[in-house]
């Protein structure tokens, strides 16, 4: 698929999440494989009106392109501002949050609220069409509730009025939050009524739900979430199954670890050190998932302030692994480990 000068085949995209997808967490996904990757969400009151926070989002690092700028906003002049602030920090295309569902967005008369007014998300797209240089692109749900799935319509007017240059679609309704499952047959549907690129987003959480996905819908690509979060590695193994049909073999413990203080290293810098080494902790159970006595490392952990102690007390462990003669038995397998396992489950 082509979104402006981006070009990826069956790509394998970071999705946008909040908290999550910042900018180390992107630079560590591009480089284990992901085609394109999204920043969280960012309010375009907050950027209009130069709050910090939102400004900081829009940090970008040269590793990590192609990326893509999510905004939010239920005002439209607003929304026109924020996306010309957004273009000028340099992503390679600008995308439109209209499928978050949580309250407080919702009541803005933004994020998935603009499924109960397709026609102010069309005139909203067509907007920053019409604004900003960059392509315009779309994340949106398939409806607001399981009475009111909207999303081939929708796809058609975003497509043909609007112009938008791609279409992600997270496969449940407003109502469903991130619970139940993602039914992917609404996107063969969207794909057969528009020539856009489409993609699918929702419950795909392993090397072979991509593969799936692909086969059963003919989307142009595939978008993980939360599964991302818990293996990262899930990149690199999904894109190495997307070309031979094989599983790679696991990452090691030690590949893991070097992985979890890179990711570290990367948000120290970011963010400084006490925020990062806290804000960290809901990515250690992700790197040590499924571990022999992983618990009472995090447990640790939990209770430390700096880099140096994290690192420390990863590599004592891996000491203590290797000694137990668990290293290695984790890379010379194809089997699913308990990590990955969770990791499909999730
Ligand atoms: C912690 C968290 C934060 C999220 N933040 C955003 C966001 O900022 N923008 C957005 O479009 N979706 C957001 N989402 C939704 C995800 O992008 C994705 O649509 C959803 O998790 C379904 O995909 P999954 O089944 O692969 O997790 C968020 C999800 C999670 C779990």
């Amino acid at each position: 698929m082509n979104i402006g000068t981006v070009e990826v085949e069956e790509g394998v995209l970071l999705a946008p999440m909040e908290d999550v997808s910042d900018l180390p967490f992107r630079v560590i996904c591009r480089a284990l494989g992901a085609d394109i990757v999204y920043t969280e969400f960012i309010s375009s009151e907050g950027l209009v009106r130069d709050a910090w926070r939102s400004v900081k989002k829009l940090t970008m690092d040269e590793a990590e392109h192609p990326v893509a700028i999510q905004i939010f906003g239920g005002n439209l002049d607003v929304m026109k501002e924020a996306a010309l602030i957004a273009e000028a920090s340099g992503p390679d295309f600008i995308d439109i949050n209209c499928g978050c569902w949580v309250k407080n967005v919702v009541a803005r008369s933004a994020g998935a609220a603009l499924l109960k007014e397709p026609d102010t998300m069309v005139t909203m797209a067509k907007t920053l069409v019409d604004t900003v240089q960059l392509p315009v692109t779309v994340k949106t749900r398939l409806g607001w509730d399981k009475n009111s799935i909207i999303i081939v319509d929708l796809a058609k007017r975003l497509e043909q009025e609007a112009g938008i240059a791609a279409l992600a679609i997270h496969c449940r309704t407003r109502d469903m939050g991130h619970d139940g499952d993602a039914d992917w047959a609404w996107v063969e549907k969207v794909k057969k009524a528009v020539n856009i690129p489409i993609i699918l987003n929702g419950d795909v959480n392993t090397p072979e739900d991509c593969r799936r996905a692909f086969d059963m819908t003919g989307c142009d690509a595939v978008m993980i979430g939360r599964a991302a979060i818990t293996n990262p590695f899930l990149f690199r193994q999904a894109k190495t199954y997307l070309r031979t049909g094989q599983r790679e073999a696991p990452p090691t413990v030690a590949e893991r670890i070097d992985l979890c203080l890179q990711h570290l290293r990367h948000s120290v810098n970011y963010k400084g050190e006490g925020l990062a080494v806290r804000e960290f902790r809901k990515f250690y159970s992700g790197y040590m998932k499924g571990l022999y006595d992983a618990a009472s490392v995090r447990r640790d952990i939990m209770t430390y302030s700096s880099f140096a102690q994290v690192e420390e007390r990863l590599w004592r462990y891996h000491a203590y692994l290797l000694e137990r003669g668990e290293d290695d038995s984790m890379s010379n397998t194809t089997e699913l480990t308990e990590y990955e396992e969770h990791a499909m489950a999730v």
